[in-house]
């Protein structure tokens, strides 16, 4: 479509977009189809807020909202310069509207608040309004941009073996104490090939992959049980990085599992007991009732403390680990732009080869 130089042609070309607005406000009043029908700002709900890059100058702010009218039910979008005086420059950018799939225009053009015409509320103060309002909230995710500045990754700083390079990442990593270090993303998939991910804590790696501990009858484990090859994402986003690990899956040794078990807190080797990870349960109570027969069982009837060292609480059957033999590993360092530094380590024959990737 041509660029708009009517309100009817700018509803349509927002229709074209996939925003479904019957009207367009302009100049503090609302106009129904051919602009006929005006009605105050003030009566209309900001639904969306949603921020561009200006179509001129990157670094301009251009935010449009979309708005409800509680009387008729119309949606709309707050706008200006559609008319035909349009302001030449606002009717550019709606232009390259079909590519954004949103309306652009201009910051300083816009007079809202949830529910009122304001002057001249930029991104933050809008959104700000909207938040206290609770309207809007979480349907916008557009104007969550980072850009990725903390630092690179050169081909010369990586090591030959990515569970070294690994390595040097979980040094700078683990030493902020803000941050449970340990936590993961482990994704399987079953037999027929449907994928599921959940978070999960690392409890070590090295040269023979990376170890963590579950319950061995959880849908994890019979999704390893049926398909033993899963994927770990590390997302240290805070230093802007990604670690991606994949590789079979294979059960820890009886003997690991015995010396992880005996490193847990009662509390939590309880809990394992207690809990059939993954399977239907009727509420809490149940869950908690289990734990009561367990700590009974133990002699620990009534008592609170869940801390007694010398109590024994025999590992479960269905209670263990794996370990994730990688042959794939990525490292992933956020950079301006979207132009991300990418180098992936594949294991042939026992040999690690480099490649970087494009973002
Ligand atoms: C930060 C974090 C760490 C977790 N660590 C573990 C873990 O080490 N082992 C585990 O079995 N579940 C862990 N969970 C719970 C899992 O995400 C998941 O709920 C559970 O393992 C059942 O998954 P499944 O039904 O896909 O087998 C963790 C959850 C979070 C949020």
């Amino acid at each position: 479509m041509e660029s708009p130089d009517t309100v009817t042609e700018a509803i349509a070309l927002l229709r074209q977009a996939g925003y479904s607005a019957d009207f367009v406000v302009d100049e503090g009043h609302l106009r129904a189809d051919g602009g006929s029908r005006r009605c105050p700002v003030d009566e209309a709900v900001v639904e969306h807020l949603y921020r561009f890059e200006g179509p001129s100058d990157p670094g301009d702010e251009m935010v449009v909202l979309g708005l409800s009218d509680p009387v008729s039910g119309l949606r709309g979008v707050l706008a200006s310069g559609f008319g035909p005086s349009a302001d030449p420059a606002v009717v550019d950018s709606l232009s390259g509207l079909t590519s954004r799939h949103l309306p652009v225009a201009s910051t300083r053009e816009f007079h809202t608040g949830p529910g009122r015409v304001t002057p001249a509320l930029g991104y933050e103060a809008a959104r700000a309004a909207m938040d206290r309002a609770g309207v809007g909230g979480a349907q916008d995710l557009g104007h969550f941009r980072e850009d990725y500045t903390v630092s690179e990754l050169r081909r010369s700083d990586l090591a030959a073996d990515p569970v070294d390079q690994f390595g040097r990442w979980w040094k700078e990593w683990s030493a902020d104490p803000r941050y449970d270090a340990a936590a993961c993303i482990l994704a399987t998939a079953s037999a027929s090939g449907r994928p599921t991910a959940r978070y999960v804590l690392c409890r070590g790696f090295g040269p023979d992959g990376f170890e963590l501990f579950t319950n061995l009858e959880s849908r994890k484990a019979s999704d390893l049980a049926d398909n033993p090859y899963g994927s770990l994402v590390f997302g240290w986003l805070e230093l802007n990085r990604q670690v991606r690990v994949e590789g079979s899956v294979e059960l820890l040794d009886e003997a690991t599992n015995d010396a992880y078990w005996e490193t847990r807190p009662l509390g939590s080797r309880i809990g394992a007991l207690a809990s059939a990870q993954s399977h239907v349960i009727a509420d809490r109570e149940e869950l908690e009732q289990r734990v009561e027969e367990i700590r009974a069982r133990l002699g620990l009837a009534g008592s609170n403390d869940q801390d007694t060292d010398d109590v024994v609480v025999p590992r479960p059957f269905n209670w263990g680990g794996y370990r994730l033999i990688p042959d794939r590993v990525e490292f992933w360092q956020g950079r301006p732009d979207r132009l991300h530094d990418r180098f992936e380590y594949r294991r042939h024959d026992g040999t690690w080869t480099i490649s970087r990737l494009a973002p």
